[in-house]
């Protein structure tokens, strides 16, 4: 049977496996680089990286698949016996590099399968099984933190593989052996191999490095993380103090709704129960946006351009409307100021109020991916909702 592996050389289903997925990694690889470094100026440019990193995400999650099928035929197999035993350090150095290899081929995808499963939109799996993950919450702290994994594990398989070529080519131009051939097709002519100790030095050898990449990836994701933070605008004083609140917008990229909070915003509130007029004003700190994956870009200058304009404005005059409320006054988001109605509920119980709002505004009204002037990629509407609880200040 050549199916199967024997002491001497692998079987075609070992060997079929090796060459699949050598090949899959090796066009994950340079996907993943293409997408990484592939701009997003414009929307023609958007679905093209959203393209490659769907494709880089789809091949990645195949190698996964792939190389668990290849770990579980490998623990019913034989393992052939090294052809040059008595050179027992690049025994231990080719013996460690499979060990690096096997952890690789399932941490590199896992890692990024779980960066992306904890990240809000852009580039889906092109498969139907969903984008999230069972346990793995949607979180900006937990996809930087896979982020920095897949980072480091990706540099750490580049040097297995690099390594792992270097002593096939060595076995092939250096030793002239048989070690290459008995990964291809075809049969190997090798006399019996003695029996070798069993020695677990290799695989201790990879976990430990392993280990160093996990602290070192896991250090990275997390450093990184803290880069977003921002400086935070001052407190407000006013008749109403806001206790709690979300401020969250919803964009559709790609057909997919993706929905982002400003975390940081201040709203100096007046408000007269008995009549229900008022006076609002909102000041929304811009780089306290976090939007899954995207939020690096909406910070840019194509999107929200943070960096010149680091807050948008709303300040309104608030009339009853029937049993609701208007808020109605002018919007300023990267210097473009509008006049906008914000209709909203309000239920009040002694001295406290609970507000809930939605409205839907135009990117292109507020220069928001201008360079961007169609709807493939981005779509024109924005949903903002708001929902926040004030009381009634003592002052
Ligand atoms: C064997 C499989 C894979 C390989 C070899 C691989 C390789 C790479 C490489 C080389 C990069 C560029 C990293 C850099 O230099 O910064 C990258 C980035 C990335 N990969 Fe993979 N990848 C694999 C699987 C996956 C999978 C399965 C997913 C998601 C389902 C994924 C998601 C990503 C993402 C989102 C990035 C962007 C970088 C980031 O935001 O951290 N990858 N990958
Ligand atoms: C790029 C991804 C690759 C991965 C993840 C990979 C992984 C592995 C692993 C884990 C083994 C051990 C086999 C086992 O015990 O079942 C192995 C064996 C082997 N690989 Fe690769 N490999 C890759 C690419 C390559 C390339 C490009 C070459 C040739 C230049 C190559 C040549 C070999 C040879 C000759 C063996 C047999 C070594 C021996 O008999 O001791 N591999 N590979």
């Amino acid at each position: 049977m050549f199916s199967i592996n024997t002491t001497n050389t692998y079987g075609s289903v070992t060997k079929t496996l090796h060459w699949l997925t050598a090949l899959l990694i090796l066009t994950a690889f340079p996907l993943g680089i293409l997408a990484n470094n592939a701009g997003f100026g414009t929307g023609e440019e958007i679905a093209q990286k959203a393209w490659l990193f769907s494709l880089h995400k789809t091949v990645g999650v195949t190698v996964f698949f792939t190389a668990l099928a290849r770990i579980l035929w490998a623990i019913t197999q034989k393992k052939p016996r090294p052809l040059h035993p008595d050179n027992t350090l690049e025994v231990f150095a080719a013996e460690a590099v499979h060990w690096l290899l096997y952890i690789s081929m399932l941490m590199v995808p896992l890692s990024g399968w779980l960066h992306h499963a904890a990240s809000v939109g852009f580039a889906p799996i092109l498969w139907p099984f969903g984008q999230s993950l069972p346990l793995v919450p949607k979180s900006e702290a937990v996809s930087a933190l896979f982020s920095g994994g897949h980072f480091v594990f990706t540099k750490l398989l580049l040097a297995a593989i690099a390594l792992h070529i270097a002593g096939a080519l060595k076995h092939l131009v250096i030793d002239k052996d048989q070690t290459l051939q008995r990964m291809l097709p075809g049969l190997a002519k090798i006399a019996p191999l003695p029996a070798q100790p069993h020695s677990k030095k290799p695989i201790l050898a990879a976990i430990a490095v392993y280990a160093v990449a996990m602290t070192l990836g896991a250090w990275i994701g997390l450093a990184s993380h803290g880069d977003h933070e921002h400086d935070k605008l001052a407190e407000v004083s006013s008749d109403w103090v806001v206790t709690e609140g979300t401020l969250a917008i919803t964009l559709s990229q790609f057909g997919n709704d993706i929905t982002g909070t400003f975390t940081d915003w201040r709203a100096a509130i007046s408000f007269d129960p008995k009549t229900g007029s008022g006076h609002a004003d909102v000041t929304i700190n811009i780089a306290s946006l976090t939007l899954g994956s995207l939020s690096t870009q909406a910070l840019g200058a194509d999107f929200f351009d943070a960096a010149a304009h680091p807050t948008a404005k709303f300040t309104a005059e608030i009339t009853p409307n029937g049993d609701d409320y208007d808020a109605s006054g002018s919007l300023t988001i990267k210097g473009v100021e509008r006049p906008v109605t914000l209709p909203f509920t309000l239920e009040i119980t002694e001295g406290s109020a609970v507000m809930k709002a939605d409205v839907t505004l135009s990117r292109l009204d507020f220069g928001i991916g201008a360079n961007m002037p169609d709807e493939a990629s981005l779509k024109f509407p924005v949903r903002v909702s708001i929902e926040l609880t004030a009381s009634q200040s003592d002052t």
